[in-house]
């Protein structure tokens, strides 16, 4: 078991203190409201919270639970500091740090006395870089060295208050987040008893992670008081929606949608969601949310071609031109916008679609493609590799099986990916480009 020191006892350090002694951890809780600490020394709690007086007056008639009005104390007779102070905004948005570096000024004169490794463990919402700026910050004041003397661990915190402690002691995941092996270890034998699955990462994709939940949190609450203002509008009962809503868990409570990549298009979603937004106005509702989907997806259009021109290369292919894989249906593409624009500013194209190739052979849909878009088929190829011979920048927006050898046949050739081939082989490659990861 661990000698484990908190830093900041509001609603997180409060439970953590609590829940760290439940797992038979020492703990000793440090604040810089002294209330705080005496309450803690007392083994009372500082918070109003389900289950959390219990535990904490269990920990503390254990003899694992203390508080201290001294950082030197707190650092010095403890291997790991839990950092659990505010985090709040500034004026600006931005997540002022200003009483966590303050916390970790005093971690860092605790450190300068010790000859042990301490692992200092940010558990506040930070933004993404504060692993970085901590570790330089602890290395300047104490002298010592990380990954030698010390590690910073980025672990956020996920409880939501008023079910604290459960969430605590029963986490969707654990978020590790550090280059430290040895750190690495001692944090997976804290959360070992909790039999949540323990994810390592990067400390970059730990901070950033607790802004992505919150936001997805409030875009859902948002999402669902709209539909219920709509639906009430309409004589519709609201629940009874979205209780079939999330019955779907294939497409709607599922991962399906959520990967960084190009814009959506098709002849469903556009379609459907004009019609959804043309209730809310026939019917004087807000619905700040729905209306402003679709500018989000033309400026991911804008985007990628904002991307094109920096590149400043004016002979440019595009390999996959309908909304999507598997078809031969372009209504609303994303891509025949992107290969619109590229013409529209001069450039040389070639264009690459197995589906349109096969549309056009089989005779099927001709029609249509004659009628719509009769100024881009003149630059269809009968192969990718047409296209990326005739080309010096590739835009791919389908997985096209052929394209990664190619990426390494053509190093003078850039491909900027808009859709992730998924390939390891050539995401280092310097001709290779990601758009959005
Ligand atoms: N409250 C939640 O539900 C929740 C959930 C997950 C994550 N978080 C994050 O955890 C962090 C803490 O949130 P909270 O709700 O517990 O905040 P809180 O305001 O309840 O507690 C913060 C505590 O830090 C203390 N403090 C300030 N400066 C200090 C210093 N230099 N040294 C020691 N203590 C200091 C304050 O006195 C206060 O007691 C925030 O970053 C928050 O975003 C909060």
């Amino acid at each position: 078991m661990a000698n484990i020191s908190v830093f900041g006892l509001g609603y997180v350090g409060c439970v953590g203190v609590a829940c760290l002694a439940k797992l038979g951890h020492h703990v000793v809780g440090y604040d810089i409201d002294s209330n705080k600490v005496d309450r803690i020394s007392r083994g009372l709690a500082t918070i109003v919270e389900r289950d959390v007086d219990a535990i904490m007056s269990e920990g503390f008639k254990a003899g694992r639970i203390s508080a201290t009005t001294s950082t030197q104390d707190a650092v010095t007779q403890t291997e790991i500091s839990f950092l659990c102070v505010g985090t709040p905004n500034a004026a600006d948005g931005r997540l002022n740090l200003s009483f966590l570096l303050s916390a970790v000024q005093a971690i860092g004169n605790g450190l300068r006395l010790k000859s042990t490794f301490h692992i200092v463990v940010i558990r506040s919402t930070v933004p993404p870089g504060t692993n970085d700026i901590v570790s330089a910050a602890l290395e300047k004041v104490s002298g010592k060295k990380a990954g030698i003397n010390f590690a910073v661990v980025s672990n956020p915190e996920f409880l939501r208050e008023g079910m604290a402690v459960s969430d605590f002691l029963n986490p969707p995941l654990t978020v590790i987040g550090t280059e430290d092996k040895n750190a690495l270890g001692i944090m997976r034998k804290i959360y070992d008893p909790l039999f949540s699955e323990t994810v390592e990462v990067a400390p970059k994709v730990a901070e950033i992670i607790k802004f992505v939940n919150n936001s997805y949190h409030a875009l859902k609450v948002t999402f669902g008081n709209e539909i219920g203002a709509i639906c009430k509008k309409l004589d519709i009962d609201s629940h009874q929606v979205m209780n079939l809503f999330c019955k779907d868990t294939q497409l709607n409570i599922s991962s399906y949608y959520f990967t960084p990549g190009f814009a959506y298009g098709g002849s469903c979603l556009p379609k459907d969601l004009k019609g959804l937004n043309f209730l809310a106005q026939s019917n004087q509702l807000e619905v700040p949310v729905l209306s402003s989907i679709e500018l989000s997806n033309e400026v991911h259009i804008q985007r990628a071609l904002d991307r094109v021109q920096a590149t400043d290369i004016r002979s440019v292919g595009i390999i996959g031109l309908t909304f999507k894989a598997g078809t031969d249906d372009f209504r609303n593409s994303a891509a025949i916008h992107l290969a619109e624009a590229i013409l529209g500013k001069g450039s040389t194209l070639h264009v690459y679609d197995r589906f349109l190739n096969m549309a056009q052979e089989k005779e099927t849909n001709l029609r249509e493609l004659n009628e719509k878009i009769p100024h881009l088929l003149p630059f269809l190829e009968k192969t990718v590799e047409n296209v990326v011979a005739k080309s010096l920048l590739v835009i791919i927006t389908v997985r096209n099986p052929e394209v990664p050898a190619l990426i390494s046949k053509y190093p003078k050739v850039h491909f900027l990916d808009l859709v992730r081939l998924k390939d390891p082989s050539i995401e280092e490659l310097p001709n290779y480009e990601g758009f959005c990861w």
